[in-house]
């Protein structure tokens, strides 16, 4: 008898194995946990160049600047400026000249920033060293004909340009880069300082934007991106998370949240990290990202080719999130609040329908016709929860929302929609000084009439073609009170870069962390 039971509990168990495999979440049976991406070169700034190390000139024409702190003896100069003339090279934005033989340097690598560069520019010249020295096998110090502090400036630039995702690579792995990068500069102290109170914190956030992004939706899904947010901003002053997990969001009648990750295993969440500095206004500046782990298109299902690159659906959420480390690491003056609104859109027995009618936390409905446009659902509730927790004094969406808006704008510009003319014109300021640029798209008032329902208050499809992305954007904004300044940005074209630039490289871009780090600043 009891050896009975124990059969037959031994059968229960393992009848129970194979869903609880399908349970696990965690992928930890697959990928390993503690993989880092290899090394990137650490920053620092001297007033000498360290001997030994392979040499780039920023260069602002055809002239080789003075360069103190760089032991480059006459002979030297004259070959390098014998080559530059050679080559023609005339210190224009973006062009570069290798050297090779010049005395002992292992390198001499010139890089164009153009005459009286601005600060974007000094940095995409770092940027460019960054991507040309990816596999240089040597330290490199950096030096040019900018002022002491757009060391600072260089330095970033670089910081973004080095940027892997490399982690899962365990053959044909690029050489990693060895030793240090050694910004030179007449105040190295004050550079260092420059460097360390803006434009460190702006690369961690970018590059925590860019990892969340690269992972794969294995490994990212709501519950662990949220631990990788908590864990990046452990200890930060200043800073408060809220998360809300799908009980709390059933509680509070977020229908269409909880609806567009009703078929998928992995619970859905509601991120907000809030981030508050000295100083700051009462009510904070919102940035609400579109946080789909992966986008199947659910029972609406997409076509396989090409669908694996719905593991970055959630690039919006990362880039709010990335943007708060940012403002947070750097202690500045601002009061914002980060909501990632994180579900996965699959296809099962349990997901919604096409046809299914929910209800935001507000209590407005919506008929739900086409399962694959999920983001503006989960951005209603998300924009509904914003405004009364935290009654924001604008709402900024960033979202990969329509591929209508890559056939507009490919990726060049992210698309930006605004009822709000003064926000929309900060936008699109912080898009040109941040070099993540924006076009403006229409959002008119009659487009209300393709999204009208027979059912509900709203429908998240029209039924023909029409102008997509505004759609889209019009669906978002119908949960989004008239009087709070709210703007849309589809960053679908955006949020991956196909080829390497010079401060992106290949894969996932981070897209808007820099603008709305600037946004957020300027505003101030
Ligand atoms: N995540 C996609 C949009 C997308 C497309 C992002 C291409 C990145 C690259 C979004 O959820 C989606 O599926 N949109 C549909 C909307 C349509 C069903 C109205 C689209 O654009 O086709
Ligand atoms: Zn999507
Ligand atoms: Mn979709």
């Amino acid at each position: 008898m009891r050896m009975k039971h124990l059969l037959l509990s031994a059968c229960l168990s393992l009848a129970l194995a194979p869903s609880a495999m399908a349970q696990d979440i965690t992928g930890s049976g697959v990928v390993p946990a503690t993989v880092a991406n290899s090394a990137e070169r650490a920053i620092g700034f001297a007033a000498n160049a360290p001997a030994g190390a392979a040499l780039v000139v920023v260069m602002t024409d055809a002239a080789l600047p003075p360069l103190d702190g760089v032991a480059l003896s006459a002979a030297e100069r004259q070959a390098v400026a014998a080559a530059a003339t050679a080559a023609s090279f005339d210190g224009k934005a973006g062009a570069t000249l290798s050297l090779r033989g010049i005395g002992a340097h292992p390198r001499i690598l010139l890089v164009g920033a153009g005459t009286t560069p601005s600060s974007l520019a000094l940095a995409e010249a770092g940027g460019k060293a960054a991507q040309e020295l990816r596999s240089e096998g040597h330290p490199v110090t950096i030096a040019g004909a900018y002022g002491d502090l757009s060391a600072a400036d260089v330095a970033y630039g670089f910081a973004l340009g080095q940027y892997r995702f490399d982690r899962y690579k365990t053959v044909d792995k690029k050489t990693p880069p060895t030793g240090a990068a050694t910004f030179v500069s007449a105040d190295p102290d004050a550079a260092e300082a420059a460097f360390t109170s803006r434009w460190k914190p702006l690369a961690d956030g970018v590059r925590l934007s860019r990892d969340l992004a690269n992972e794969p939706a294995n490994v990212i899904y709501p519950e662990s991106f949220v631990a990788r947010v908590r864990e990046a901003f452990a200890a930060t002053p200043g800073v408060s998370i809220e998360v809300l997990d799908e009980a709390a969001m059933r509680k509070l009648g977020m229908g269409t949240l909880v609806g567009v990750g009703q078929g998928s295993p992995r619970g859905s969440r509601l991120l907000a990290v809030r981030y508050r500095g000295a100083g700051a206004p009462d009510a904070p500046l919102a940035f609400v990202g579109k946080g789909i782990t992966f986008d199947s298109g659910g029972i609406s299902l997409k076509p396989g080719n090409g669908m694996w690159d719905m593991k970055g659906d959630m690039s919006g959420a990362a880039s709010v999130i990335g943007a708060a480390l940012s403002l947070a690491r750097s202690q500045a003056p601002v009061h914002v609040v980060a909501v990632a609104a994180l579900a996965e859109n699959m296809p099962d027995g349990n997901a919604q329908r096409p046809g299914d009618i929910t209800r935001t936390m507000s209590g407005k409905t919506i008929e739900m016709l086409n399962a694959d446009a999920e983001g503006r659902l989960v951005l209603a509730d998300a924009n509904e929860y914003v405004a009364k927790a935290y009654k924001p004094r604008a709402i900024v969406n960033i979202a990969t929302l329509t591929g209508a808006i890559v056939s507009a704008l490919d990726d060049q510009y992210a698309g930006l929609f605004a009822r709000d003319e003064k926000l929309a014109d900060a936008l699109l300021a912080a898009g040109t000084a941040s070099g993540e640029e924006l076009w403006r798209m229409p959002l008119h008032k009659n487009y209300a009439e393709k999204l009208k329902s027979d059912v509900a208050d709203i429908r998240n499809i029209a039924p023909s073609q029409g102008p997509g992305a505004s759609l889209g954007a019009h669906v978002i904004g119908f949960f989004v009170d008239e009087t709070t300044p709210w703007a849309h940005l589809d960053i679908a074209g955006v949020n991956q870069a196909d080829k390497a630039t010079s401060l992106v490289p290949k894969g996932m871009s981070g897209f808007g962390v820099r603008l709305l780090d600037q946004l957020a600043r300027g505003e101030e």
